[in-house]
Parts: structure tokens; C-alpha cells; sequence
């Protein structure tokens, strides 16, 4: 179930990002950091770039799909996931929006971001919470050998965590979050910022 592996991976990754940026606005709200825009904006980025752009998409057609033609359990679930997935594009803006405002120094800019942040990361707590405990177990329950086999061949062909795997001209999810983490203040990351993206 190479498959399983690679989305608990994936989520495991997206929950350290996230918990990485709610570290350091509570570090910047309390005043024991200054806001390093750069690796918040790269952190925005890589939210975009991998959970949002490769992730959904592989679990819509090789996990949810597939499930859906095969039984109407977990209907409602399936539906709402969905739904979410295809909201990526407007979630992710508002999120950036809100980070440009801050890093623009507007008034009101840090408790917009921080607002923007909780929201999303609210959002995705409740959207993995969804996809493990009520629509794996369901596939879990469903899928055969050969469903088994065409989701991991659609995992493994798009695993961009093997950084090995990153094709020429993408990018490299596994390098991207290193750095992220070397950047990120302790406890953390290594405190070795300010983030530079070369
Ligand atoms: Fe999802
Ligand atoms: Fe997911």
C-alpha cells in the first residue's frame, strides 16, 4: 500500500509547514522574531506548489475516484473533499493576499496574515481529519489487489517528496522543505535564516 504511505507522508509534511508558520507569527506576535518575509512567502509557496497542486489531484484520481464508482458509502464525505479540492486556487490567493498586505507593511497586515493563516490552517486540519478517519478506512475496505496496484503505479509515477524523482525543471519538494527547516528559527527549524531561495 505504497499508495497509503505516500499520502500519510504528504500529510505529515503539509501538518510541519503549517505547525512551522503558526511557530513563527506566534514568535512575531510576541516579539521575539522578526518576520523573515521571505521564508514565509516561500512556505506559501510550497503550500501552493505541492499540497495544493500535486497532492488533491492525486488523491481525486487514483484514492477517491476509484472509491466513488465502486460504492455510495462515504458519499457526503467524498462530495465535501471534493468540493475543497477544487477551492485550491482561492484559498491559496486569499492566504497570499493577505501575506502581501503584511509584507507591504500596511496597517493591520500582521493580524490579517495571522487571521488568514488560522483560518487555513483550520481548514486543513479538518480536510485530513475527514480524508483518514472517515474515506480510508473506506478504501480500505473496498479496494482490490488491482485498484491497489493502479494507485500506487499513479503515487509512485508523482512522489515529489523523493526529491531523487524531481524531473528536470521541477521542483524539488524535498530540497524545498530542507531548506524551509534549516531556515526556520528553533525549535523549529535550525535558525539558520534568513531564508534565501538559492
Ligand atoms: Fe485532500
Ligand atoms: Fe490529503
Amino acid at each position: 500500500m505504497e499508495a497509503m504511505r505516500i499520502l500519510m507522508d504528504e500529510h505529515q509534511s503539509l501538518a510541519a509547514i503549517i505547525h512551522a508558520i503558526r511557530h513563527l507569527i506566534g514568535e512575531i506576535g510576541a516579539g521575539r522574531l522578526a518576520p523573515d518575509y521571505k521564508l514565509l512567502q516561500a512556505m506559501v509557496h510550497y503550500l501552493d506548489a505541492y499540497p495544493e497542486k500535486r497532492h488533491h489531484p492525486k488523491e481525486d484520481a487514483y484514492l477517491f475516484g476509484p472509491l466513488k464508482l465502486k460504492t455510495s458509502e462515504g458519499a457526503q464525505a467524498l462530495a465535501r473533499l471534493e468540493r475543497e479540492h477544487h477551492e485550491s486556487d482561492a484559498r491559496i490567493k486569499a492566504l497570499e493576499a493577505a501575506l502581501e498586505t503584511y509584507v507591504r507593511g500596511e496597517a493591520g497586515g500582521f493580524d490579517g496574515f495571522k487571521a488568514a493563516f488560522e483560518a487555513y490552517a483550520d481548514f486543513y486540519r479538518e480536510h485530513m481529519l475527514l480524508e483518514e478517519r472517515e474515506v480510508l478506512p473506506l478504501i480500505l475496505q473496498h479496494f482490490t489487489a488491482e485498484d491497489w496496484a493502479r494507485a500506487e503505479a499513479g503515487f509512485l509515477a508523482d512522489d515529489p517528496l523523493r526529491g531523487t524523482r524531481a524531473k528536470a525543471g521541477e521542483e524539488d519538494f524535498t530540497r524545498i522543505f530542507s531548506k524551509l527547516v534549516e531556515a526556520a528559527p528553533a525549535p523549529i527549524g535550525l535558525g539558520g535564516g534568513p531564508y534565501k531561495a538559492d
